[in-house]
């Protein structure tokens, strides 16, 4: 009874899981004065030893009854505790999101805006043949239109299967022209969004690498005023439908007729600033009817089917929309830059 007294109030007294532990080990442990006790049952006269060995295994039972209350009793304080040291209306910590980079977010748009009209989107490889960015497309090897596009070359040398001078990185997104009509036949109404590579010298204007979108249709009855039209269409849609367009004559050697498109400056809506070179009008954009020969190559029948195709640089179309005045901004891993877009 004495031992039973003392284990309880030393138990209830306990201040933590240590002491806890520690009390144990003295009433229950292998040397613990109950279980000492316990032992010297076997030395009580037997008509005794039934009753005490009762009594004795009863305070062995509250005492270790204490013990297990008391231990869930810190459990449950301890976790309150933890409860209670989360301050609720503390800010929480913002997460860095990403977002598309300018470049991407415009030509999300520009696809989007084709779309609305039937066209559909495509891809196509940025290392081409002589054949597809050039031949294909009336550009033959002595055309003087291939000094407008410096082309770079790809060391070949060692690989037998491809030609020397024959394996370049595209200059213009045009070789999708022809890889898509020799797959398919007419009607086609297609744009492509695209990187390609020229040998210049880089500056405020110029990047040896930047995008273009290329944009066809070929169908019976395209007309000259359906490529007005459509251009038209697209640069109010993007840029607002206070733009105004300009065309003036032009030539590419894959289309006949060829225009070049003019927008007024979205810096100073026409007025003339440094932008636009003081004129008011920023040019954006080839284009033309399909020439009969580039058909003919693709064995689509001219007489049948015509179409137009236009060309424009789609790292400009980023350039003009922010007024950015320097295209390296747009290779430019600085996120102060990236942040604003
Ligand atoms: N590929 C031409 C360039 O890179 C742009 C262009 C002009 C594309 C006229 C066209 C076009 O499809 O019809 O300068």
């Amino acid at each position: 009874m004495q031992i039973k007294n003392s284990a309880v109030s030393m138990i209830i007294d306990a201040q933590d899981q240590k002491e806890l532990e520690e009390i144990k080990l003295q009433f229950l442990g292998k040397s613990g004065k109950l279980t000492l006790t316990l032992k010297e049952i076997t030395k009580v006269p037997s008509e005794k030893r039934a009753a005490v060995g009762q009594l004795a295994n009863e305070v062995k039972r509250i005492v270790e009854e204490t013990l297990e209350e008391k231990v869930s009793a810190f459990k449950t304080q301890v976790s309150s505790q933890k409860k209670q040291s989360v301050d609720v209306t503390n800010p929480g910590i913002k997460p860095n999101v990403g977002h598309l980079h300018p470049m991407t977010q415009v030509l999300y748009e520009v696809v989007d805006i084709f779309k609305q009209i039937g066209f559909q989107a495509a891809d196509g490889p940025e290392i081409e043949t002589d054949h597809y960015n050039f031949e294909m497309l009336n550009i033959s090897k002595d055309h003087p239109a291939r000094d407008t596009q410096q082309t770079l070359y790809l060391d070949t040398r060692n690989n037998k299967n491809m030609n020397a001078g024959e394996t370049i990185l595209r200059t213009q997104t045009s070789n999708m022209q022809i890889r898509i009509m020799e797959k398919s036949s007419p009607p086609f109404r297609v744009i492509v969004p695209g990187k390609v590579f020229r040998y210049e010298q880089i500056d405020a204007s110029h990047g040896f690498e930047f995008w273009q979108f290329e944009g066809f249709m070929v169908d019976r009855n395209v007309r000259f005023t359906d490529l007005l039209g459509v251009l038209d269409y697209f640069v109010k849609k993007f840029f607002g439908k206070d733009t105004k367009v300009r065309f003036t004559s032009h030539n590419f050697p894959f289309t006949e007729p060829s225009l070049e498109g003019y927008i007024s400056c979205t810096a100073c809506k026409g007025k003339g600033c440094t932008f636009c070179k003081f004129s008011g009008w920023v040019e954006v954009l080839g284009g033309g009817m399909i020439h009969p020969k580039v058909l003919e190559n693709l064995k689509i029948d001219s007489k049948t089917y015509q179409g137009f195709a236009f060309g424009t640089g789609l790292s400009r179309l980023v350039t003009l929309r922010y007024q950015m005045d320097d295209l390296r901004l747009l290779t430019n891993p600085d996120m102060r830059i990236l942040e604003q877009f």
